[in-house]
């Protein structure tokens, strides 16, 4: 047995439903739990909000948008920790739908993150996380959305159980590029940037959970994407209708799933119940 105390981290957990998440850890996940968050002064604080509240994150900087930063975590857990338990990617971000920036940059800025940055993290991180770890997603039903308002022959590409990362990261590619050459729509694409680069996360969710199955069965890694529902934050907006609580509860739920589980995985899970894809 190792000798390590078990570690889970949560990307974006200075706010919003990556605090709740957390802070739900803190009190369930039996190990050491580090909230990162890209800009220190406001991670330290929330850490110490959650000290003020009698719990005992760690902190580390991390900017998903930043190649470095996620190596120097990685660095830090393997060093500490000697790999990762708990993997919550929960990090992005969305335009306001008023928001009068040109829709190719809101689509290049929001993929940039949430598709691309969480891709990176996941291919830095994946190979120290360690047998029986749980790697979360935080996807949107936008995603699936997304899916539905996409070309018939988009749709059978992205659920395709053979499309490869490298396929994916290409059609997220041409997506960015079609908006620029204002040919999206024609190319069978939706106008919802956000929607796209959800899609990404969850089909990228399903080709690394495919590839946890083909390369590190053994391990009994578990790998979902999830919605957490409309929630009450600066990105969801004040008229949602869920608390950062109830958003955290199936994100905490697929990061906690038992050591015996063997399901779900690969999937995309909103209310604790896997989607029809
Ligand atoms: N709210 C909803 O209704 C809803 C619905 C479906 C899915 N989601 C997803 O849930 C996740 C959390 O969203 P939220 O509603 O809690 O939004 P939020 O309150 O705006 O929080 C987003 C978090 O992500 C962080 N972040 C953004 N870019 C980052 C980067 N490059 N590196 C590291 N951290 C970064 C933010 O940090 P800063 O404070 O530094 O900006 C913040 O901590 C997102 O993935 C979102 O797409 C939300």
């Amino acid at each position: 047995m190792s000798s390590y105390t078990r570690v889970a981290l949560v990307t974006g957990a200075n706010k919003g439903i990556g605090f709740a998440i957390a802070r739900d850890l803190c009190r369930e996940f039996p190990g050491d739990v580090v909230l990162t968050a890209r800009d220190e002064a406001r991670g330290r604080a929330a850490v110490q909000q959650l000290q003020a509240e009698g719990l005992s994150p760690r902190f580390h900087q991390l900017d998903i948008d930043d190649l470095q930063s996620i190596r120097a975590a990685r660095d830090f857990l393997r060093k500490e920790y000697g790999g990762l338990n708990v993997l919550v990617n929960n990090a992005g971000i969305a335009f306001q739908t008023d928001d009068p920036t040109p829709f190719d940059i809101q689509a290049e800025v929001t993929l940039k993150t949430n598709f691309f940055a969480t891709r990176n993290v996941c291919n830095e991180l994946l190979p120290i996380v360690k047998p029986h770890g749980r790697v979360v997603n935080v996807s949107s039903s936008q995603g699936s959305q997304a899916l539905e308002n996409c070309s018939e022959d988009l749709q059978e590409k992205f659920r395709c159980e053979t499309l490869t990362e490298e396929d994916l990261v290409d059609l997220m590619k041409k997506f960015v590029e079609d908006t620029k050459n204002e040919v999206h729509e024609r190319e069978g694409w939706p106008s919802s940037a956000y929607g796209v680069s959800k899609l990404g996360v969850t089909v990228l969710s399903r080709i690394l959970a495919r590839r946890l199955e083909e390369k590190r069965k053994a391990d009994r890694i578990l790998l979902n994407a999830c919605c957490p529902g409309w929630v009450k934050t600066d990105l969801g907006g004040a008229h949602a209708s869920r608390t950062v609580e109830e958003g955290a509860e199936t994100p905490v739920y697929l990061a906690l799933l038992p050591p015996d589980a063997t399901e779900p995985h690969g999937q995309l899970v909103c209310d604790k119940v896997v989607q029809n894809w």
